[in-house]
């Protein structure tokens, strides 16, 4: 399909200005237009694309009850000759396996590429030109019956919005601190953890305020059952470079699939480092921290790139982190994601979908 094909209706004026994108912050501003689709009748209809803007909806709505729906986020860049969008066949993809755990009908492939072409297309200008900011993309899919019952929905929305973005942590790619909650579990096997949906998000946002008050950034969570592995970090995924091995949880269903994190294993494979996709328990952690061999710690996601960690505090524990200073191997896989996102590194993947 190609963009030709979306119906549009243009906004009456931009609301763009330089000021606007001079200091965005991350998920307050939103672009002139946004992407529509609705399914009804065992069908997605025609893609449209509308003003950004408010929409009506009935006190009902399933979503708003029972939180039937799935949301994803990607970016695009401001490269030297054109707009760059990272690995958007890898988000789409994950957005229908989140779609398949809460039996939200699939969305095709070249409707999703077709309809965010077209709209990055018309919002250029909203894509941020300089370093260290880009354009959030979040594509998301809510259930639209309206109707108290708990069954699966009948009609859904499936709609993008862009939003202007600097750096997700007030850290920037300074390191950031993280604490084990001795309470809360975000996800278990068999749960939602692995789908991007708004419920586990729910269920890490009290967690993630008492770190806060405590002076922490995020939590890491450990396994909802025995407590003792590492799974993510609050909005990243986490990988440890112990000794020679860099080690990431791997992804037993209630570990979020991580696209960022899926571009730092090919990375580190490429580069020749002993990666690790394993069962990681935090004593493990503790045990490498006190013999000398906890090197660097860093979260990965779309919206935190390669965050290093400077600290992990785990019941009366602190482990600090090569001096709470940004470690070589996080520093490089920043400036080489980041690198390739913007143009300036080759695309030797193929991860650059060129939209403009
Ligand atoms: C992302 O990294 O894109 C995320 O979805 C995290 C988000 C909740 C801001």
């Amino acid at each position: 399909m190609l963009d030709a094909a979306i119906e549009t209706t243009k906004a009456g004026r931009t609301r763009l200005t330089e000021a606007l994108l001079d200091n965005p912050g991350f998920g307050h501003i939103f672009s002139d237009h946004m992407l529509v689709m609705d399914y009804a009748d065992g069908a997605w209809k025609t893609p449209r694309i509308v003003p950004f803007g408010d929409m009506p909806i009935s006190p009902a709505l399933c979503t708003l009850h029972y939180g039937q729906a799935i949301f994803e986020g990607l970016k695009a860049f401001h490269a030297k000759d054109g707009i760059n969008v990272f690995r958007p066949g890898a988000y789409h993809a994950r957005m229908n396996r989140s779609g398949a755990r809460l039996c939200i009908p699939a969305v095709d492939h070249d409707v999703f590429i077709a309809g965010l072409t077209a709209l990055l297309r018309l919002d250029a200008e909203w894509v941020p030109k300089r370093h260290g900011y880009s354009l959030y993309i979040r594509p998301f899919i809510f259930a639209a019956d309206n109707y108290l019952g708990v069954k699966v929905s009948e009609t859904y929305r499936f709609m993008v919005i862009t939003s202007p973005v600097g750096a997700y942590y007030k850290e920037g790619i300074n390191p950031v601190r993280l604490m084990t909650s001795g309470e809360f579990v975000r996800a278990v096997r068999g749960g939602l953890g692995e789908a991007k949906t708004p419920a586990n998000y729910a269920a890490s946002i009290l967690a993630a305020e008492e770190a806060k008050k405590k002076g922490f950034t995020q939590v890491l969570w450990l396994d909802g059952v025995e407590r003792r592995y590492v799974e993510e970090a609050g909005t990243m995924n986490v990988f440890f470079l112990m000794g020679e091995e860099l080690v990431t949880p791997a992804l037993t269903g209630s570990v979020l699939a991580g696209i960022t994190r899926d571009s730092v294993i090919t990375l580190a494979k490429d580069w020749g480092v002993n990666i690790s996709e394993r069962r990681l328990s935090i004593d493990e952690v503790i045990e490498a921290s006190a013999k000398g061999a906890l090197r660097e710690v860093f979260g990965t996601g779309t919206a935190a790139v390669i965050s290093p960690v400077g600290e992990i505090q785990h019941g009366d524990r602190r482990i600090v982190i090569n001096n709470g200073k940004i470690g070589l191997l996080s520093k490089r896989m920043y400036d080489h994601i980041t690198g390739m996102q913007y143009g300036d590194e080759p695309d030797r993947f193929g991860w650059c979908y060129r939209v403009s």
